[in-house]
């Protein structure tokens, strides 16, 4: 697939790591649960930044599939902390025009949450405002197989050719199938790695691995780095003219 140079303006689509919950609340002394409340906390600043920055779709690592090797009560406090955040936030969203979708794999999140979250959906579906995607028990690779099940039924079931499969073909399936891919990965608390996030969709992002730890990110932050992107140049393997 031939893709043009694109000397970039600003990001479309900016998905976040949002690491580093734990160290903060550690550094106060006090339980992480602590720090993945002050961590939510930042999510509606951010947010709020994106019409101004020009960026259309904000996409949220919340929780990875992963995450469920943490202590019972560090997972417990986490599910109930998004149950309470979506009843919370609910209408704010709705009122600044969010439209909210959740991406991940959902049969393992408990029946209240999923209920919370079709809800969530549904109430913003005609919001045309940015689009926030919350990655909720997502795994890159887990996503991937999810796809490649659903792929491999429609080729049992006669409606796929093996032989017309291509790159287009596989996103069709993905859980971020009606999104464009990321433009630009944030990932903050000093670790530079990807933790499974969006793996076929970042193939040709850009990255921003910052120190901030996510409690102490918001819109400041966000304005420079999305500045920053507009410097780059990004060349999707052809060379710049
Ligand atoms: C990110 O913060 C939030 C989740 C993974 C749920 P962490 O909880 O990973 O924070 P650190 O990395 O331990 O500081
Ligand atoms: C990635 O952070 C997942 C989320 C931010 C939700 P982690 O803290 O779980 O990643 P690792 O364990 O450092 O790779
Ligand atoms: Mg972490």
């Amino acid at each position: 697939m031939v893709k043009p140079i694109r000397q970039t303006d600003g990001p479309d689509h900016v998905a976040i790591i949002m690491d580093g919950n734990g160290r903060w609340a550690t550094q106060r002394g006090r339980p992480r649960l602590f720090g993945h409340h002050a961590g939510a906390k930042r999510v509606r600043e951010v947010v709020e930044a994106c019409p101004d920055l020009g960026v259309k779709y904000l996409t949220i690592f919340a929780f990875s599939t992963e995450n469920w090797k943490r202590t019972q009560v560090e997972v417990a406090g986490l599910m109930s902390l998004f149950r309470r955040y979506i009843t919370k936030e609910t209408r704010a969203l709705k009122a600044e025009n969010v439209r909210v979708r959740f991406i991940g794999d959902r049969p393992r999140l408990d029946a209240k949450l999923r209920k919370l979250m079709d809800d969530l959906e549904e109430h913003t579906c005609h919001c045309d405002g940015v689009n926030l995607t919350i990655a909720l028990n997502y795994g890159g690779r887990d996503e991937v197989a999810r796809a490649t099940q659903r792929l491999a039924r429609d080729v049992r079931d006669g409606k796929l050719d093996p032989e017309s499969i291509d790159e287009e073909t596989l996103p069709r399936y993905l859980d971020t199938c009606v999104l464009p891919d990321p433009d630009l990965v944030i990932r903050t608390s000093g670790e530079a790695r990807i933790s499974n996030f969006l793996l076929w969709q970042s193939a040709y992002a850009e990255y921003e691995f910052v120190e901030t730890l996510w409690p102490d990110f918001g819109a400041e932050e966000m304005t420079r780095l999305v500045h920053a992107y507009g410097k780059r140049d990004r060349r999707f393997g052809a060379v710049a003219q």
